[in-house]
């Protein structure tokens, strides 16, 4: 079990673009694992391979949560089709701590991947898969929720958590 450190905000990694996998081998493997252990230990539902500093695409997730886990991968995903119909949540994100942003995105989308096994498949996600999958591959194209804010709030959020990083660092004896 590896439990991976997690990037946080400002750190511009999370800015980055991240690159398609030509072939699912051990090393890929291996990563997803590492995903899966540290997204479970930070009771997050959602992570990409970006927010542990690696830039391939990769997104683990279980939207379940409870005793039953559900884990599923996607390996390269693209977004197909979106509806129309919108669906609201309040999102946090595992690189931007005690923050959660109202965003509307589209209710369903059908997404396509390959798995583990290097297969291609298709998934229609609907509701809360469907926003946590967008979520994440926003992350692939080194976009976070706090770009769906203003600047003045997203600055406001920025300073908050350098700050936060700083006051960690600080030792009183
Ligand atoms: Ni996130």
């Amino acid at each position: 079990m590896t439990v991976k450190k997690l990037i946080i905000v400002p750190d511009e990694i999370l800015r980055k673009k991240s690159q398609s996998i030509e072939k699912v081998g051990q090393d890929e493997k291996k990563l997803v694992n590492d995903l899966f252990d540290t997204m479970y230990h930070h009771k997050g539902i959602g992570l990409a391979a970006i927010q542990v500093g690696i830039p391939k695409k990769i997104i683990v997730m279980d939207v379940l949560q409870k005793e039953k886990k559900n884990p599923l991968c996607f390996i390269n995903p693209v977004i197909k089709k979106i509806s129309s119909q919108k669906s609201k949540y309040e999102e946090g994100c595992l690189s931007i701590p005690n923050t959660f942003i109202e965003i509307e995105r589209p209710k369903t989308c059908l997404v396509e991947y390959i798995d583990i096994y290097g297969k291609k498949k298709s998934m229609e996600c609907d509701g809360l898969l469907s926003t946590c999958i967008q979520h994440e591959i926003n992350h692939l194209d080194g976009k976070l929720i706090i770009d769906f804010l203003s600047k003045l709030k997203k600055d406001l959020i920025i300073k908050k958590l350098s700050k936060t990083k700083q006051n960690k660092d600080r030792i009183l004896v």
